[in-house]
């Protein structure tokens, strides 16, 4: 019996003969010798068909078989210097599995309406392999980092009925004969988790009904949201810039081949391990946006758009923290500065190379009665959140916390254009199929 092994191993097999399960993505031939360009979803390779070391029905197969037709193949691995996989196999017999009769996606280029009507074959394609696969890395150490610093991943509700970043992007839905809500952020109830163990995260989907058609939004994502007690924000920045630096580093450890597909350059990302990040005040940022004179029309208190923020990190090869936000524009919950009314004390980090904001944390208020007054003032319903204030009655300590969203990260780090690229399918403005 032949070993089955995935195409990942076959370093392992080398001069070996083996089968393995595969799907055929491309193809060329002629009279004497077919390649097979193979896939098996660990990685891709070629076969090599030579028609005088196989029989005849196998070579015809060879020469017939589809793109995405999947198939058993057996063989003998061997190096191949030539491709950036390293190997290849040469063929000693096909075996078809699953026919393929005009699979849609040809490699000749497609619209992306096309290839986004199609995600659930187009995800089969190269770029989309490696970025799946940098996304599942990203998850992998994320886990890593938390559980090596001592969080415990507490998992907050999807149906929620609050509405921690304002009530103007909420999916509403009936929960029986009430109203509810699908969970913009699971933060308020990773600050209960923190109360009652420390350090904490989430890390599940979260929705937004913005109506917003741009290379950064998705209408559902992924954040990671930890939470600590007895933290102020400086100490959050530490842990928000280590993380980072953490999943960049273990992209570059555990995807050498996928950052290869993807043709992105490992030396960029690591100046991205470099601690410290940077930190700006958005005062200072707001007067290096005026001062530029590319920005005439930005004033103190107002948010940034995304030309304003790839400016700003234009300016710093790593990623920026822009600390100290206009209290108006930022959610309720925020701790309030010190000495100015106007700011809060938080943080965005903002990546370099156009990606913007891919973290928001700040430290949280802890006056009940400061809250209370917040939560009106935010038009929320007061009724809802008094197991939020709760939690500044019974041993309310200084706590601070961030969100980092999933898909903006992995935009970034794999250097892909738009955010519907770092997520299998993705939920976009008007889009909802597959
Ligand atoms: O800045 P946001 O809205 O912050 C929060 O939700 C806080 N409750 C987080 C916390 O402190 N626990 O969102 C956090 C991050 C952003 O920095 C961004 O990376 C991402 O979530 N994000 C989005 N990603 C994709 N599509 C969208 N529409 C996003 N909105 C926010
Ligand atoms: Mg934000």
């Amino acid at each position: 019996m032949l070993k089955t092994i995935s195409i990942i191993d076959a370093k392992n097999h080398v001069d070996e003969e083996v089968k393995i399960g595969v799907w055929l993505t491309n193809k060329r031939s002629s009279g004497k010798i077919a390649f097979l360009q193979l896939r098996d979803g660990t990685a891709f390779f070629q076969g090599v068909v030579v028609k005088n070391n196989v029989s005849e029905e196998v070579f015809t197969l060879a020469k017939e078989v589809k793109q995405e037709e999947s198939l058993y193949v057996t063989g003998t691995i061997h190096e191949d210097q030539r491709s950036p996989f390293g190997y290849e196999i040469e063929l000693s017999g096909i075996e078809k599995v699953g026919e393929s009769e005009n699979y849609p996606i040809s490699p000749k280029k497609h619209g992306v309406d096309f290839l986004m009507d199609h995600r659930h074959l187009w995800l089969r394609s190269k770029r989309q392999f490696a970025v799946m696969k940098i996304r599942n890395e990203v998850i992998r150490a994320t886990y890593e980092f938390f559980n090596k610093e001592g969080f415990i991943k507490i998992d907050a509700p999807i149906l929620t009925g609050s509405a921690p970043e304002g009530t103007t992007e909420l999916f509403h839905t009936k929960y029986f004969d009430k109203d509810a809500y699908l969970s913009q952020s699971g933060q308020l109830y990773e600050e209960a988790g923190a109360m009652a163990y420390g350090k904490v995260f989430s890390f599940g989907p979260t929705f937004r009904a913005e109506k917003s058609k741009t290379r950064r939004h998705l209408i559902e994502f992924w954040m990671i949201e930890p939470e600590m007690a007895f933290m102020h924000q400086e100490e959050s920045l530490e842990v928000q810039e280590k993380y980072i630096a953490f999943l960049v580093q273990s992209v570059i450890d555990n995807c050498t081949y996928e950052l290869g597909i993807l043709e992105r350059d490992i030396n960029v990302l690591k100046r991205y391990t470099e601690l410290p990040f940077p930190r700006i005040s958005y005062d200072e940022a707001v007067e290096m946006l005026q001062k530029s004179g590319e920005f005439p029309d930005v004033e103190w208190g107002e948010d940034f758009g995304s030309p304003e923020e790839t400016y700003l990190a234009e300016h710093f090869s790593k990623p920026v923290f822009v600390i100290n936000y206009p209290k108006a524009i930022k959610p309720f919950y925020m701790k309030p500065h010190p000495t100015r009314e106007d700011v809060v004390i938080c943080a965005d980090l903002l990546a370099p190379e156009g990606y913007g904001e891919i973290i928001g944390g700040s430290e949280r208020a802890t006056d009940p009665e400061f809250l209370e007054a917040q939560i009106e003032k935010a038009g929320l319903n007061k009724d809802d959140y008094q197991w939020y204030l709760d939690l500044r009655r019974y041993g309310s300590v200084p706590h601070s916390g961030f969100g980092l969203g999933l898909e903006r990260a992995i935009t970034w780090i794999t250097g892909e254009e738009h955010i519907r690229e770092a997520i299998p399918f993705p939920r976009l403005l008007n889009r909802i199929y597959p």
